[in-house]
């Protein structure tokens, strides 16, 4: 199973400008969790901060009892090979090929032979559709193309926390599709916590058990994904429907001003470009590929939220009963009366139910997440971390 992630109060700032504050979310192992947020909020800070490759002003980041944010540099070093990245530009090495990109962590940090090498690189490339690439360099292949790239590399060493940057990104709808699968699939195989961050609504209302998002220097929300996808917070229900209406505007700040010219704009009939509907609601997941492993993550995740749902809104709580299938409903002991009345049975895909196991509640309960705290100025200095230069680091010369 992969590693847990406890980040606790976490701060950053480059020098005056703050980019989050007090940030305190819990990545269950083996989970997966997409985190949400508009451009410039601070996403892919988050992800490098989470691998100590930029050094918060406060707060803890905690895997396997080692806190990345105070450790020393060895046992950053070690706790770093636990990660697979994705970062937001590939990071590839731009005069290597791609055979070569995605060896370098193995070769790096692995004394295994070139025939295991050629194994493993083979069947990354194949898994994120690239095979018969292996010798082009990534000057001469898509954007689409590097980011898969990206991807097959960060996945080699065989990873217990995945992080993505904005994996879609580059992508078609249709290969982002495969992409969604992809990521479901590698987590039914290898139980891995795997953090995604996208602005993808379908691939962050389908694929993801959790889903947080940052915005105005703070995390708005992360938990539970029928959370997120029936909440009523302007700044989460704009975000899933891609409106313009909201509190986010094109810059950070949108003033009153403003959303009233569109608010008006809008109530004279003009289409502000969103779709009508309101995608709002709890869709579901995507399952792994028929003949995958059932989804570890998803069972132990059931079993976490059965135990925080009365803490839960209440539109969260009918999704979530209303998406248990009969076996669930009678391990949890969920009544009749508590579902809702447009709540149909489903048929349980994952496994015969001959073959049903209850699974023994963690004795561990996690604490319910801590409602987001207000920002309130007061600045740290800037502190980027200046560690020294490793192999792991991502290259300089970045295509
Ligand atoms: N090394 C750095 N030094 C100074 N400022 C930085 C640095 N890295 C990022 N920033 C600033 O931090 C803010 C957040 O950037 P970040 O790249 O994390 O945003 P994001 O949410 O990932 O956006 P996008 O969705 O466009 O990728 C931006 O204002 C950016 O200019
Ligand atoms: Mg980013």
């Amino acid at each position: 199973m992969g590693a847990e992630v406890v980040i606790e109060g976490l701060t950053k700032s480059f020098g005056k400008q703050a980019i989050w504050r007090d940030v305190t979310l819990t990545l269950p192992p083996g989970e997966v969790s997409v985190m949400l947020g508009p451009s410039g909020t601070g996403k892919s800070v988050f992800l490098k901060s989470m691998i100590g490759l930029l050094k918060p002003d406060r707060g803890k980041c905690v895997i396997n009892g080692v806190d990345i944010v105070t450790c020393s540099e060895a046992k950053l070093y070690e706790t770093r090979k636990l990660f697979g990245v994705l970062f937001q530009d590939g990071a590839l090495f731009g005069s290597m090929n791609l055979y070569d990109n995605v060896a370098f962590p193995l070769r790096e940090h692995t004394k295994k032979s070139e025939a295991e090498i050629k194994r493993i690189v083979l069947e990354k490339l194949e898994l994120t559709g690239l095979s018969g690439a292996e010798k082009k360099l990534p000057g001469e292949i898509s954007g689409g193309m590097r980011k898969r790239a990206g991807l097959a590399r960060a996945l080699v060493l065989d990873p217990e926390i995945i992080l993505c940057d904005e994996p879609d990104s580059g992508l078609d709808p249709v290969r982002t599709a495969y992409l969604s699968q992809l990521l479901i699939d590698l987590n039914a195989q290898i139980d891995a916590t795997i953090l995604i961050v996208t602005h993808n609504i379908n691939l962050a209302r389908t694929v993801p058990d959790n889903l947080g998002m940052l915005f105005r220097k703070e995390l708005v929300m992360f938990g539970p994904r029928e959370v997120l996808l029936t909440s009523d917070e302007p700044v989460v229900e704009q975000f899933l429907n891609g409106r313009r209406l909201g509190p986010i505007g094109m810059s950070e700040e949108k003033d009153a001003a403003q959303m009233a010219r569109e608010q008006a704009h809008a109530d004279a009939g003009h289409s502000d470009g969103s779709s009508e509907e309101d995608v709002r609601g709890v869709v579901p997941q995507i399952e792994p590929t028929p003949g995958m492993p059932e989804r570890a993550g998803v069972r132990r995740r059931k079993d976490r939220v059965m135990r925080i749902l009365n803490t839960l809104p209440h539109a969260a709580q009918e999704g979530i009963i209303e998406s248990l299938t009969d076996e669930e409903r009678a391990r949890y002991g969920v009544h009749s009366h508590m579902v809702p009345a447009n709540a149909a049975a489903r048929p349980r895909l994952d496994q015969p139910t001959q073959n049903f196991q209850p699974v023994q509640p963690s004795p561990r309960p996690r604490p319910v997440e801590d409602p987001p705290r207000g920002f309130q100025g007061d600045l740290a200095d800037p502190q980027v971390a200046r560690l020294p230069e490793t192999n792991w680091k991502p290259p300089g010369g970045a295509s």
